[in-house]
């Protein structure tokens, strides 16, 4: 309709001016068209009768020649016939000769002559006939008058049928061009978009083939390259990833992009401690420790639970408190959730729902209907709060977490040209598991609402792509990794979260030994103490029980380490509120206590667990103090305890003994893996790890820490990043060939 208008419209407007210029033209040809021909009936008339008028005339019959003059007038065309005599006097006139219409002058020559003239009656033309008798004497002149008002009707029909012709004439002529341009955008557009699908780097069709589309194929040649060369920029070519990287692939590659971040857990937690005092909080979580430090290179705006006691005293009215404190860049945007809230949305299906779910350790998933009440109206809480802090339409929205399954799609609702990127940091299990949960669909849908889908793991990827194949009606694109719903499409890739690389946290760090004095003092273990160290939140998933069995083994099984081994097991209380949290903690404390009975003398116990929150620095100098680090989850999406071990590590001393069910171990290779499940492989590999050479662990430190520095944080959220401009350019060329192919219907 649109184009019928575009085209339409002007040439309506082209033909109406012709119209206008052309009607006075044909109201002209007609009049004297029709002017001529009754000239020419008068000739005709007048030679018809002219020998019996004159005959008539010469001897004076005027019945008779008002006979004749009756008769000739009969014709529609003839108005009156009169008989002027040479004195200009009216001999006989036809019944309807105009009263009072007097003779014209007579005539110089013999010639006839028209005089158009307007009369009572109306317009009429005078056709004046010299007469003469067989003598030549002059007999005066016969007048016929004709009507000439028919030409008036004419002239308005003939303008009638002139303007119904130009309008039939531009309707059809618009109709032909619509048709004709229809039928060319749609060549092109498919061209373009054959082009757009095309594998990059694959076969493209030859866009220039139709020489009409030539003119526009640099331009969209040009912008196919600009998104070939992001991608190559995201996998290929190898470069130092550093905020510096990060603020560039922003400047050049997402120019002007406004950034949100969306997470439950907040970076900055404000707390009062029992002397009343605020003090502040970093939580322990891998989440917050991957995002810090690039919302710290990107600014932009962190959206999150105002979790803390003092949280709301450090705000202002809107929950926006700038951090880090001291040296502000970015937003935090607290939101504040009811504790009815909390129990239904965090502790009951976030954390007794889905986190189990997503886990594989065997603790049974609870799902409840009012969890699920408040778990979809938290979200929509959340997803009102971003879209209330974006400034512009198309912000980049980074999405955190299996809190947030369905605000990618009420953001996506609300603004419909962001790009939301959602990270899932815990593992997604294959479709036969996640089958389980009552919600899966919903869940499913919600989060492809977003542009881009991120998972640790390549088998992460394939387990969510096979189980919304299996649940839900969606298209994919296994080539292309997307799963597209309703016309949408959500890109599905592994991005492996890291860490800060230099951490900030080994500013000020004593060198290695010092940290190793300054801890075996702090614990009150012997200097030739030799240190294993774990720490995590107390969580049902980082198998600490199984650990613990380990050292029993161990000690069992190599009783020359006993007196000499230690595990200092650091773990943050976390969810406490839940029954399996109390009971992880209860059974922990239980395991080290029967372990420490079993094998301790004097001061010496082999398990030291410490339930304390540590900050970062403290973890860090944990690390340095440390052998060995031990990694146990029975399951975890990445694990970033591990990276950090290996970045504290710059002696290149210690050993990493790591979990194979953790997405670390596809990277840290030269650790040494195992399988938490079996307590006797894990005490093995800590009698190994205590007896390895310092060559071989320099050796292997040394390449994981290759490994870390190289894909750290930065290249995790540059490759995001990077697949997001890709996604945004594309979704701007598409959209413009949409609005062109839109206007073509
Ligand atoms: C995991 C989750 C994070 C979460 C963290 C700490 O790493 O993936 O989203 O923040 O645990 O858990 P918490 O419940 O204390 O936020």
């Amino acid at each position: 309709m649109r184009l019928l208008l575009r085209f339409g419209a002007p040439l309506f407007a082209a033909l109406a001016v012709l119209a206008a210029l052309l009607t006075p033209l044909a109201d002209h040809l007609i009049a004297r068209w029709f002017q001529n021909d009754v000239e020419m009936r008068s000739r005709l008339v007048f030679s018809s009768v002219r020998d019996s008028l004159a005959a008539l005339a010469s001897k004076p019959s005027p019945r008779e020649i008002k006979n004749l003059f009756e008769r000739i007038s009969e014709d529609e065309r003839v108005l009156a016939v009169g008989w002027c005599n040479a004195n200009g006097k009216l001999q006989v006139g036809s019944a309807n000769w105009p009263k009072g219409l007097a003779c014209p002058a007579s005539l110089a020559s013999d010639a006839p002559l028209f005089q158009a003239q307007e009369i009572a009656h109306g317009p009429v033309l005078s056709g004046i006939f010299p007469l003469a008798g067989g003598d030549g004497k002059q007999l005066g002149q016969l007048i016929i008058l004709n009507d000439l008002s028919f030409i008036d009707r004419r002239s308005s029909t003939a303008r009638l049928y002139l303007m119904g012709f130009l309008a039939v004439l531009s309707i059809v002529a618009a109709g032909v061009t619509v048709l004709m341009a229809q039928l060319t955008l749609r060549g092109w557009i498919r061209s373009v978009r054959q082009a757009l699908n095309a594998p990059v780097g694959g076969y493209r069709p030859k866009l220039a083939s139709d020489p009409q589309l030539a003119p526009m194929m640099g331009e969209i040649r040009q912008l196919l390259r600009d998104l070939d060369i992001s991608r190559r920029t995201a996998t290929g070519i190898r470069i130092d990833w550093s905020p510096e990287t990060l603020r560039n692939v922003l400047d050049n590659e997402l120019p002007g992009v406004e950034v949100l971040v969306l997470s439950n857990r907040e970076p900055y937690i404000h707390n009062f401690n029992d002397a009343g005092q605020i003090v502040m909080q970093r939580p322990a979580s891998g989440l917050v420790t991957a995002l810090e430090p690039i919302m710290r290179a990107c600014k932009g705006t962190w959206v999150a639970h105002g979790s803390g006691s003092a949280d709301q005293e450090t705000c202002d009215a809107q929950g926006h408190v700038a951090v880090p404190p001291g040296d502000p860049v970015y937003t935090l945007r607290r939101v504040w959730l009811t504790e009815e809230e909390q129990n239904g949305y965090y502790y009951g299906l976030s954390n007794e729902g889905l986190w189990p779910l997503c886990h594989i350790t065997y603790v049974r998933p609870v799902f409840r209907e009012p969890d699920w009440e408040q778990y979809v109206a938290v979200n929509r809480k959340f997803a009102d709060a971003v879209v209330r802090e974006a400034q512009r339409p198309d912000p980049l929205v980074l999405v955190q977490d299996y809190h947030f399954a369905l605000a990618p799609r009420m953001i996506r609702e609300r603004l419909p040209n962001a790009t939301i990127i959602t990270f899932w940091h815990i593992p997604w299990p294959n479709s036969e598991v996640f089958g389980i949960c009552p919600w899966r669909e919903a869940i499913i849908n919600g989060l492809l609402g977003s542009s881009v889908i991120g998972f640790h793991t390549q088998l992460h990827c394939n387990n969510f792509i096979e189980t919304a194949d299996r649940f839900i009606e969606c298209h994919i694109d296994r080539e292309e990794a997307t799963v597209s719903v309703g016309g949408h499409s959500s890109l599905v890739r592994p991005y492996p979260i890291s860490i800060d690389w230099p951490p900030a946290a080994m500013v000020g760090q004593a060198p290695t030994q010092d940290c190793r004095k300054a801890v075996l003092a702090r614990f009150d273990m012997p200097s030739d103490t030799l240190l294993a160290v774990g720490v995590e939140r107390f969580d049902f998933t980082k198998g600490i029980p199984d650990r613990f069995r380990a050292v029993e083994i161990l000690l069992e099984r190599h009783p020359e380490w006993i007196g000499r081994f230690v595990l200092l097991q650091v773990a943050a209380p976390s969810r406490s509120k839940l029954p399996v949290y109390q009971e992880i903690q209860r059974e922990t404390q239980g395991i080290a206590s029967e372990i420490n009975r079993k094998f301790g003398r004097g001061n010496y116990k082999p398990i030291l667990l410490v339930a304390q929150h540590h900050e970062p620095e403290q973890v860090y100098e944990l690390f340095r103090a440390a052998n060995l680090c031990i990694v146990s989850s029975l399951h975890d999406g990445m694990n970033l305890v591990a990276k950090e071990f290996v970045a504290a590590r710059d002696d290149e001393e210690g050993v990493l003994i790591l979990s194979t069910f953790a997405g670390a171990s596809r990277e840290l290779m030269e650790a040494l893996i195992v399988n938490p499940f079996d307590a006797r492989v894990t005490a093995d590999a800590i009698d190994h790890a205590l007896r390895m050479p310092v060559e071989q662990q320099a050796e292997r430190m040394h390449l994981m820490r290759e490994m870390v520095s190289e894909n750290n944080v930065y290249y995790w959220a540059g490759r995001m990043l990077l697949d997001a401009s890709r996604i945004r350019k594309r979704e701007r060329i598409e959209s413009n060939i949409a609005k062109a192919g839109g206007a073509a219907v």
